[in-house]
């Protein structure tokens, strides 16, 4: 009887709305009498603003306001700090001093009755500089390399791998650098702000409302209560949108300043700028192995790039520790400061680049073993987390090899680089493993049951496009036993009950078990209601006699057809609501690893003369636990996979080193992959039970569909050209 729809390929319940326009993001929220502001960006890119000429701008038609930091409000920018936020220094205080800390840093903020005035009087906006020269190369030798402050994994050891490596009968030691990406969803940043006397309501485009929302209070300095920050839809993210950046500020603050509702929406430019990026990483992976490739030793030392005033971290070199067998590894990670903004995670931060460069590696390795690459993976799979002796809760990394490698037809391969072509080209397969913590974080959620039998679920998450309300309904609906037309479920408030950042592939398994413990919470409540109310039939039951199937309330063993949440609701004379929350047990937590696992095979087509690389094919299956949705799962991976083209063959954010300027910071020169540039991906997902995990027994998988991909592509670059390149993105001129 019970409804089954965990596991159903569902369409999103969400497509209507979205290519219809009826969804509402950040920026359609227009609000009455609303102003527009636009961002002035420092043209330097380190030193002090020395003069700023705003007088002729101010009398420009239709200008309202001209902030600058001269006459902005000083603001209490208030103690706070979540996960989100790099655990060490402090955040841009955004038009509180003359000091340029980076190039684009925001230094005025022009308010306009319409965007067009916005815009031509912020370009009319005379700002003179006293100018450095600021140090934006992460390789630059004056650039010292610092131990991340408080950071628990900047150096892990186990046995000794550097003497290890010295007498290893076969080894590689090479170095990688991975370009700065910038996220570049669709949607630009967004804000709408409008004050009603003390309390702010923010249309926001965020992936983490109430984090939003308690940024803002501290930067204001008012209670967090009386900021609402509302999001329900989001045009892609990739990570860009967990921080809380300094537009919403400027955008809260000049609402203030004008008494208007003020809407700000980022340029393409701007969003290089101040809203975060994949850092630069500079990376050696030494591995040292047996003849039979039994590893010896491992070692990986990683540096990605910060800004002069935060420190931020990921996790670059830790999947070194887990993921392969080998007695001898050593780990170091460290920053490097420079005049920049503030890095951000970016879809499969850290393991993206950090695996990128181990799995290089290994197939350098299995060149030089003479092994297939597979099998030299299946000769090094673990027993356990040799990095830090724990089981993991499931692994199928070889049973993921095994299906991809049937899919993709890997047997047809022969092993010599330069030695497949199709006509004049030259054909390439290539192969990585990827991972990604398989976290969950807490969350809680409200289940309402209503007269009409219908079923009305909240929690404060987002959905920047994987699917979370379908997702969502789809739990919500089978713990209830309703059909998902009967459950409608609501995000992006941050007055509904408090969720974490939409983030780190948790969201399924944080906010999905809190949906699941409301529900129970409800029906349990709805139980000790009904057994009270004499118009039911399950008056006067024990209410441990009593259940639910399929939506119905009876007596157990009873073969009536019970009632239903309606009659039930109906009888009471109110809905009933519950609200529960959810979090990982620590003693699982403290017992087991957790993990996704995946393979990802590629062919690539490399024209010998001019060098043009085209992906051709992408085959990735992946173990990450139940599937809730394997339609949206598939569309997860295939995304990802994209992302992983874009970071082998195109993504790469240059930087002039005069001022700091991102030269290509628009979409003609920041390339991503168009719809040429992607053929057949395929998504498998690989039957796994983990009963540990959480209670839906999800994993997550929004992160490790882009890790895998890079180091595949490069991977199959190599077997078709016989070039081996440890730059990305790759070139047409690293492979002539
Ligand atoms: Mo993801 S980089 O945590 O949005």
């Amino acid at each position: 009887m019970t409804t089954r729809v965990i596991g159903k390929p569902l369409p999103r319940v969400d497509g209507r709305a979205k290519v219809t326009g009826s969804a509402r993001y950040a920026a359609d929220f227009n609000q009455p009498g609303q102003v527009y502001a636009v961002i002035v960006s420092a043209t330097a890119g380190l030193g002090r603003i020395a003069g700023v000429d705003s007088a002729m701008v101010e009398s420009m038609p239709g200008v309202i306001a001209v902030i600058t930091h001269r006459n902005a409000p000083r603001l209490p920018y208030g103690e706070h700090k979540s996960y989100i936020d790099p655990a060490v220094g402090e955040r841009l205080h955004v038009l509180q001093d003359d000091r340029v800390r980076f190039y684009g840093q925001p230094v005025a903020i022009v308010v306009a009755d319409t965007l067009d005035r916005a815009e031509r009087a912020a370009s009319s906006l005379k700002l003179a500089y006293e100018a450095e020269r600021p140090i934006v190369d992460p390789a630059d030798p004056t650039v010292e390399a610092i131990v991340p402050e408080g950071a628990r994994h900047a150096d892990t050891s186990r046995g000794d791998a550097d003497a290890m490596l010295a007498g290893a009968p076969v080894m590689v030691d090479e170095t990688y650098d991975i370009a700065r990406e910038n996220h570049n969803p669709m949607e630009p940043h967004a804000t709408i702000a409008a004050w009603s006397g003390d309390r702010l309501t923010l249309w926001s485009k965020s992936q983490f409302v109430v984090n939003e929302q308690a940024e803002i209070a501290a930067i204001f300095g008012i209670p967090p209560e009386n900021v609402q920050v509302i999001c329900p839809f989001i045009g892609g993210a990739f990570g860009t949108s967990l921080r809380t950046w300094p537009h919403v500020t400027l955008a809260a603050m000049a609402a203030r300043q004008t008494g208007r509702a003020v809407k700000l929406v980022l340029t393409r430019k701007q969003m290089f700028f101040t809203t975060g990026h994949r850092p630069r990483t500079l990376q050696r992976i030494a591995i040292g192995a047996n003849a039979d490739g039994r590893l010896t030793s491992l070692i990986h030392e990683g540096a990605g790039e910060t800004s002069r005033y935060e420190q931020f971290t990921e996790a670059l070199t830790s999947a070194s520790g887990y993921i392969y067998s080998c007695p001898n590894v050593r780990t170091r990670y460290r920053l490097r400061q420079l005049d920049i903004g503030t890095p951000n995670h970016m879809r499969g931060p850290g393991e993206a680049s950090g695996i990128f460069a181990l799995e290089c590696a290994l197939d350098e390795l299995s060149y030089s073993l003479g092994l297939d690459p597979i099998e030299l993976r299946r000769r090094n799979e673990p027993e356990i987390d040799e990095s830090d002796n724990k089981p993991f809760s499931s692994r199928s990394l070889m049973t993921c090899y095994d299906v991809a490698a049937g899919h993709f037809g890997w047997s047809r391969r022969t092993p010599e680089p330069r030695s497949m072509r199709d006509g004049r080209l030259l054909i390439g397969m290539g192969v990585a493993s990827a991972t990604y913590p398989a976290y969950h974080a807490p969350s809680s959620a409200s289940v309402r049951l209503l007269p009409d039998g219908t079923a009305e679920v909240a929690v404060a998450a987002s959905d920047m496009g994987p699917g979370t309300y379908t997702s969502m309904t789809q739990v919500a609906a089978e713990t209830l036993g309703l059909p998902v037309e009967q459950v409608r479920f609501s995000l992006g408030r941050s007055d509904y009950p408090p969720a974490p950042s939409h983030g780190g592939s948790w969201t399924m398994a944080s906010v999905g078990s809190a949906i699941r413990a409301a529900c129970i919470a409800v029906q349990e409540k709805a139980v000790r209601q009904a057994v009270a109310d004499q118009r039911l039939t399950v008056f006067g039951g024990a209410v441990d006699a009593i259940e639910w199937t399929g939506g119905r309330l009876r007596r157990r063993g009873d073969p009536s057809p019970g009632q239903s949440y309606g009659d039930i609701v109906s009888s009471l004379g109110k809905p009933i609501e519950a609200e529960a929350s959810s979090q990982r047990d620590p003693d699982v937590a403290e017992r087991y690893s957790m993990h996704s696992f995946g393979a990802v095979f590629v062919e690539v087509a490399v024209d010998p003369d001019v060098g043009t690389i085209r992906v051709r094919r992408a085959v990735g299956a992946y173990g990450i636990g139940r599937v809730v949705n394997p339609r949206l799962a598939a569309s997860q991976c295939t995304g990802g996979m994209i992302g992983g083209i874009g970071m082998a063959l195109m993504e790469r954010t240059v930087l002039d080193p005069r001022d700091g300027r991102p030269v290509n910071a628009h979409m003609a020169d920041y390339l991503v992959p168009v719809n040429l540039d992607i053929p057949k991906l395929e998504a498998h997902f690989v039957e796994e039970v983990d009963p540990h995990v959480n209670p839906l027994g999800v994993k997550g998988l929004g992160e490790i569909a882009l890790v895998g991909m890079a180091p595949a592509v490069a991977n199959a670059v190599f077997h078709a050209t016989g070039k081996r390149v440890r730059t990305l993105p790759i070139r047409i001129e690293d492979v002539l």
